[in-house]
């Protein structure tokens, strides 16, 4: 292609917000689906912009309806709206984006079509971040990488380097002298964002697909580009409350007695835990939708019984069948031609755990509503979720004879063929949404299998659009200090991309964990949006009891202290289910011109009022922490201090060093053993004032976990409001929408205020709502 943009051609249509310059061969299309959102396609002559996976028909529909077309000349088209200003010069087929205040989103870039590849390239001014981007390692800004967007089972021990891993998502968020916008590249076929390594002052994205369509997220502000890039791709449902509390997992609890010895010893030791994941090894020779009748003989006992300890079951599903004439699945499938073929309309055999296996091919949605109703030996077993694994998709070399070799990760070959025989789709350009689509299947039928419940899907694969079926987990790390650093900005990048709730196998997955790593995992874990403790096959058992005291204690205190935030993670997993925002958010969120903030990427902020600088070295005795501006206090011993800057604090194994932003109040019920628990105490409103100021605001959720509690009603939202004013620091919370009773039996106030006032409760609170209560403050 490569063909011009022919200004005379150029069309704009009066009352939609489209403007299409028809070129020689290929066509660009800028389209406004918003006044913040904008749409350009590259597309060859003729031709429509390919099916998209992510995107959904509906978010695309949209049309923006205030803008205006300031200049329409030989020299150029300039189209302005509240939020950005689109110039497009007509010779040098170049155009430019800026914001409302004209601060430039971008200048001068150039979109190149070629049959091969099309590719979108744009400078990068000095000092220009670029997060997101999926799942990455490596550091948080990925300004001097070069990014394959392809879904893969990354090696064992991947480090700072690893390209491509588990979740692809070419959604780049730009943060430049504080102004944040974001690029969708909506392509599923394998694209490389070069984000200036080859040439330090550009940023190039090539795709292989036969068009390019990016979405411009005009920001400026980290929340706002969240909301505008998840309006496009969709956002997390409500999670049910039991996902936020620790999950414990292994590969594999191998029987119904090992599993019941695990609840016993959560509940024996007095640990928290809400959930029990069950590997491959609960299945019939790993078939998926059978249970292995030696070893889970009786899994509806065995579930009711962990129920009755508030404890649930989430079992894992692959999207390999074994290939075994005996097994009804396998035979259905077969009979119905549902599964991924070879470019020849031949069956594509490979080999994943059960030996010899096929794939079911999710492209279709028939195959997907079959996939979907086999949930049900599993629901009917009383299975809380699914986890569905090895979704990029891929291969592993079990039961394979030795002649064949299956390199680790290996996917499927690209010419493998998915869709109905008459609309044939190579794998090579459904792979990415591979995983998507599994997930898809898997959520909408939990749904339809059980409307009551919220369903739950783990997912390892992701791509853009993801997050509207599942949340990911990092895949497999290894239980090593670098992998426990690399964990913060890993989920801080994937949280970015669209994708709020995510964390990592805590205590690491590959090789042995020590006790000490096993409590730093535990530490970190217990403040990341999900919360699991997973290992392999072989390795040293990290249940958190495993190495005794003072271990076991200091697990225990870790994972208590998330159930003691349970109110806080609860509201914020609303929010990222109603706004797109990620629970876990980098500290130039809240201060994206700071420059002693911005690299920062070895703390993190949950939500917008915790920072969380958990140890990440061995044999600790410090730990350096960078504050953003504003009082923060230390909540081990309430000491003030003002930010921005680098603070060091002293640090034992019991140590998890965490700041609460002054001007912020934090909801903290009392531990418990499960997220079922019936409160005993109050809801505490921690208040922390570091001097006089205006009222402060903080909203609190709560619901029923129905996944229509917002429509029937079925919830709580609260108003917390508190000033400090001469001497008297007045509180004041009250209900102000939804039915939902109050859980707790009552709410009641802590003011925490510098260690150089005092301050003493001057009114009687009564603890039902609405509720004020006043502290007299004094120095
Ligand atoms: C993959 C998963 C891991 C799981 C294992 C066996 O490696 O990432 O979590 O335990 O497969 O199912």
């Amino acid at each position: 292609m490569g063909g011009d943009f022919l200004s005379k051609d150029a069309t704009a249509t009066v009352d939609e917000p489209v403007w299409r310059f028809p070129g020689q061969q290929e066509s660009i299309t800028f389209t406004l689906l918003a006044d913040n959102i904008l749409r350009i396609a590259l597309t060859p002559h003729g031709a429509l912009p390919h099916r998209s996976w992510a995107v959904e028909p509906q978010s695309d529909a949209r049309r923006a309806s205030t803008f205006a077309v300031e200049q329409d000349d030989e020299t150029s088209l300039v189209v302005r709206t509240p939020a950005l200003t689109l110039s497009i010069e007509r010779r040098t087929r170049m155009f430019s984006i800026a914001q409302a205040d004209e601060a430039p989103i971008f200048t001068q870039v150039q979109l190149r079509g070629a049959s091969e590849a099309q590719r979108w390239q744009m400078p990068l001014a000095d000092g220009v971040h670029i997060f997101g981007a999926g799942e990455r390692t490596g550091r948080l800004n990925k300004r001097g990488r070069r990014l394959t967007f392809w879904t893969k089972d990354a090696l064992p021990h991947f480090n700072e380097q690893t390209d491509a891993m588990y979740q692809s998502v070419p959604f780049l968020v730009q943060l430049a002298q504080g102004r944040v916008s974001g690029f969708f590249f909506d392509s599923n076929w394998c694209a490389i964002a070069d984000i200036g390594q080859q040439e330090p002052g550009f940023l190039t994205y090539v795709t292989s697909g036969p068009d390019l369509v990016v979405y411009i997220c005009a920001g400026p502000t980290f929340v706002d580009v969240l909301g505008q890039y998840t309006s496009i791709t969709g956002r997390m449902p409500p999670q049910p409350r039991w996902a936020l509390g620790y999950q414990q997992s292994r590969w594999s609890y191998t029987s119904a007695d090992e599993v019941r010895a695990i609840a016993a010893g959560f509940r024996q030791q007095g640990i928290p835990c809400d959930a029990i994941y069950l590997d491959l090894d609960y299945m019939e020779g790993f078939r998926d939708f059978t249970w292995s009748r030696e070893r889970f003989p009786d899994p509806v006992g065995l579930i009711q019984e962990l129920r009755e300890q508030g404890l649930r079951v989430v079992t894992i599903i692959d999207p390999g069948l074994k290939v075994d004439p005996d097994y009804p699945v396998y035979r259905e499938g077969i009979e119905q031609g549902y599964f991924i073929r070879n470019v020849d309309g031949t069956l594509f055999e490979g080999w994943a755990w059960p030996g010899k296996t096929v794939w079911a091919d999710f492209a279709r949605v028939d195959v997907q509503d079959w996939w979907g109703a086999q949930h049900r030996v599993l629901l009917d077993a009383g299975v809380a979720g699914i986890w569905i694994d090895m979704n990029e998709p891929t291969q592993a070399n079990m039961g394979a004879p030795p002649e064949i070799d299956i390199p680790h990760g290996m996917s499927l070959p690209l010419d493998t063929q998915h869709g109905r025989l008459d609309e044939p789709l190579s794998h090579g350009e459904f792979h990415n949404a591979y995983g998507l689509e599994m997930a898809r299947a898997t959520y909408v039928h939990l749904q339809q299998l059980r409307p009551d419940e919220r369903p739950f899907v783990l997912t390892r694969a992701a791509t853009a659009g993801s997050q509207r079926y599942a949340i990911p987990w990092n895949g497999d790390t290894t239980s090593s200090w670098d992998h426990l650093r690399l964990a913060i900005p890993m989920n801080l990048g994937v949280g970015l991309s669209g994708m709020p709730m995510s964390g990592c196998d805590v205590g690491g997955f590959w090789n042995d964990t020590t006790p000490e790593l096993l409590v730093r995992f535990t530490q970190l874990g217990a403040f990341l949006p999900f919360c699991r403790n997973h290992s392999a096959i072989g390795t040293q058992r990290q249940e958190p009891w495993s190495f005794g005291e003072p271990y076991t204690s200091i697990c225990r205190e870790a994972i208590e202290r998330r159930y003691r935030l349970l109110p806080y993670l609860v509201s914020l997993a609303h929010e990222a289910a109603k706004t797109g925002l990620p629970m876990m958010r980098p500290l130039c969120w809240l201060a994206p011109d700071e420059p002693t903030v911005l690299d920062c990427d070895d703390e993190f902020l949950l939500g917008n009022d915790l920072l969380v600088a958990p140890v990440l070295a061995e044999g600790a005795t410090e730990r350096q922490v960078t504050l953003p501006p504003g009082a923060w206090f230390d909540v081990t011993n309430g000491v003030v201090y003002d930010g921005p800057g680098k603070i060091t604090v002293p640090v034992q194994l019991e140590t998890v060093p965490v700041f609460v932003r002054a001007g912020a109040i934090v909801p903290l019920a009392s531990a418990a053993q499960h997220t079922d628990t019936p409160p005993l105490e109050p809801l505490t409103l921690h208040t922390y004032l570091a001097q006089p100021s205006p009222r402060i605001i903080a909203s609190i959720w709560d619901d029923d976990d129905h996944p229509q509690a917002e429509g029937r009603g079925t919830f709580a939202e609260y108003q917390v409001t508190a000033s400090w004013d001469g001497d008297t620091v007045t509180v004041h919370a009250e209900q102000r929408d939804g039915h939902l009773a109050l859980r707790y039996p009552g709410m009641r106030v802590t003011l925490h205020v510098p260690p150089s006032y005092h301050a003493e409760l001057i009114s009687e609170p009564m603890g039902s709502l609405p509720l004020m209560v006043s502290f007299l403050v004094r120095k």
